[in-house]
């Protein structure tokens, strides 16, 4: 026999919380003639049994029913369903904690985040101790900040010697620039790279062009490149970011971005470049849109993926207009354009892929590529040229 405090040594509870519990008749103990309570073997059993159903989410009285007659398979089931999905969030807590302690990749967490909060995720990167330019590259090409470096490392090793980072060709960019319905004045171009559209706008328009993007080492292939065109004079490199262009308003009547709009986001891209066009000035931006209602699964599940916030041509001309743009035109880039892209890269992958063979950017590449091949006419390239009103 137990006397109360002894019962509450045994189980670590109170000893009012036992008096609670005798008051419910969860437990019932004998009184000496003295008027100490006595308890037996039985009701520390009664009170262990009962703690292991709190703990599974029971309230006092379920318990009680529990203990005392039929189990309610019912409300047992709601339970079990509750505690299930407790756990199941308990230990995706406990994968992100040990994933920032580096022990597993955290890639999904933050694919999760950048998707669901986009703004506190990059928030929350800079406060880790991101540059912004890291921060953005970490969510659109390594996604984990773990591997982030090693990542960069060997994703820039697949494209620095590529011409193109992004699908386009020459005579693409021509198709557009014939749209501009005036002789460009001041041209900007946004995320240039290596200024494969910059010299082909400065060999075929009198504007002096501004060319900016927030990789150095781009800029300079820009310089070289500029030069072996003969048209440096007429390119000026910025290193800045277009998130934060540093120039006046209306400084341009020409804004061009080929495949580097997604990176700000498209719709942020019309609202935040328009101050620095001239009134009717006009921008030029492609993007990668659906181009059917339903594509394949595996298609459709990669691009949300690689880019949440991909639209369609009608989408963005929404978006366009609510901005304060008249669609000039809107046209899908050839299929020239993507092989100008996509083949160079698989020669790429090709000639480094026995010597990357553990690369996890080795293996996304490659997936962007059986991606590519399944294209059909389940997603474009587009090219919008819009009036600023
Ligand atoms: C997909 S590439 C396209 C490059 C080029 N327009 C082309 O078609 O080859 C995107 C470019 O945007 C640049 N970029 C990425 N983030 C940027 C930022 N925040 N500000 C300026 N440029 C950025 C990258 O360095 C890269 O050169």
């Amino acid at each position: 026999m137990y006397r109360i405090s002894e019962l509450a040594q045994q189980v670590g509870l109170s000893r009012s919380t036992l008096l609670y519990y005798e008051k419910l008749g969860l437990i019932c103990g004998n009184r000496l003639d003295n008027g100490y309570r006595t308890y037996s073997e039985q009701d520390v059993q009664r009170v262990k049994l009962l703690q292991q159903l709190q703990a599974g989410g029971l309230t006092l009285k379920e318990c009680q029913a529990c203990l005392d007659s039929q189990i309610n398979r019912e409300s047992l089931v709601q339970r079990l369903a509750i505690l299930d999905e407790d756990i199941a969030q308990k230990q995706k807590a406990r994968e992100l904690l040990a994933a920032m302690l580096g022990r597993h990749s955290m890639r999904e967490w933050h694919q999760n985040m950048d998707s669901q909060a986009p703004a506190a995720h990059f928030d929350w990167l800079i406060k880790q101790g991101f540059s912004e330019k890291e921060a953005l590259r970490l969510r659109w090409i390594s996604k984990d900040m773990n591997t982030h470096d090693s990542y960069m490392n060997d994703f820039f090793r697949v494209f620095d010697p590529l011409e193109r980072w992004g699908p386009g060709s020459e005579a693409d960019t021509l198709r557009a620039l014939a749209k501009v319905p005036f002789v460009p004045e001041q041209l900007l171009e946004v995320g240039c790279g290596q200024g494969i559209a910059t010299t082909v706008l400065a060999a075929h328009c009198p504007a002096p062009i501004t060319a900016v993007d927030n990789h150095d080492a781009a800029l300079d292939r820009l310089a070289r490149r500029a030069g072996e065109c003969g048209v440096a004079d007429k390119i000026t490199a910025v290193t800045a970011s277009m998130t934060d262009l540093p120039f006046a308003d209306e400084a341009f009547d020409v804004i061009w971005a080929e495949s580097s709009a997604y990176v700000m986001g498209v719709e942020n891209a019309f609202k935040q470049w328009k101050r620095l066009l001239t009134p009717g000035g006009v921008l030029v931006l492609s993007d990668l849109v659906w181009s059917c209602d339903t594509p394949d699964d595996e298609v459709r599940a990669f691009w949300l993926n690689e880019y949440p916030d991909i639209g369609d041509e009608k989408v963005r001309i929404v978006q366009a207009k609510q901005a304060g743009y008249e669609v000039l035109d809107s046209f899908v880039l050839s299929d020239e354009s993507w092989a100008a892209y996509y083949e160079p890269l698989q020669a790429q992958v090709d000639a480094l892929e026995a010597d990357m063979a553990e690369s996890s950017a080795m293996r996304d590449i490659k997936k962007e590529l059986a991606i590519y091949r399944q294209r059909g006419r389940q997603f474009d390239y587009q090219m919008f040229v819009l009036q600023k009103r």
